[in-house]
């Protein structure tokens, strides 16, 4: 079976990420305005790129929590690929091996002129770094405002789905939260969050209202009942 996951911020929460939208609209004490998007980083790109720095380095305290790990161990009997809002790498450390990152990378960086020119990048970014290409660096995140490359791609990969799982968002930015809609008629669709969004909500999606790290493994173990 083609098992397509949708996860956002709350899949990394129980790892300590904060998500974007719980804390009183302020993510890790910043309005999102202030340091994701391009006007931000053309007004203070020094904030911007302090702020990034954190998140980065932050990436070295944090490790996959347990629906990560239920997710890469899914692999074993199914086709998993996961497409992501998030910008950390604990899919791929807990051991997930097809993951699209819809919103970019922490761990890359690009150069403000020619966004193919993409370059891994581990430390601190500061300005005065620059590419091959002689431009400044930037974070590798789609920031608010700017297109969503990989869109085309996540749509084709929904298409494909045999089960379509959503886990931790909530389903309020465009076009991630609007992807399940891609899914074929009849196939079943799950929604992993202990705070779901049902505004709009199609009737055909059953919500489990539980964590990622409770919820994911939950919903693995009554899917191989199912299938026994
Ligand atoms: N397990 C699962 N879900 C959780 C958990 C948890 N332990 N804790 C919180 N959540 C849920 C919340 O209930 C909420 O629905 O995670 C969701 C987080 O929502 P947001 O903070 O809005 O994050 P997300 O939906 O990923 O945001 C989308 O917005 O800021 C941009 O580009 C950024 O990718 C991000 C996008």
């Amino acid at each position: 079976m083609r098992i397509v996951v949708l996860t956002g911020a709350g899949m990394s929460a129980e790892s300590g990420v904060m998500t974007f939208r719980g804390n009183g609209g302020l993510w890790e004490n910043h309005r999102i305005e202030e340091v994701a998007t391009p006007e931000a980083f053309a007004w203070n790109p020094e904030l911007v790129l302090r702020f990034y720095n954190q998140r980065r380095a932050q990436l070295n305290q944090v490790a996959p929590n347990a629906g990560h790990l239920a997710l890469a161990k899914l692999e074993k009997e199914h086709e998993v690929r996961i497409i992501t809002q998030n910008v950390d790498d604990l899919h791929e450390r807990a051991g997930s091996t097809q993951v699209l990152h819809l919103h970019g990378k922490l761990r890359e960086v690009r150069s403000v002129r020619n966004p193919e020119m993409v370059l891994p990048w581990t430390g601190d970014l500061n300005l005065g770094d620059t590419g091959p290409d002689g431009a400044q660096l930037r974070p590798n995140i789609v920031w608010f405002g700017e297109p969503v490359p990989a869109i085309d791609e996540a749509v084709e990969i929904t298409r494909t789905a045999d089960h379509f799982l959503i886990i931790g968002t909530s389903l309020q930015v465009y076009p991630a939260a609007s992807l399940y809609r891609y899914i074929e008629p009849g196939i079943p669709c799950t929604y992993i969050d202990p705070s779901p969004n049902r505004d709009g909500l199609d009737a055909r999606v059953r919500v489990i209202a539980k964590s990622a790290g409770e919820g994911v493994p939950e919903w693995i173990t009554s899917l191989s009942v199912q299938s026994r």
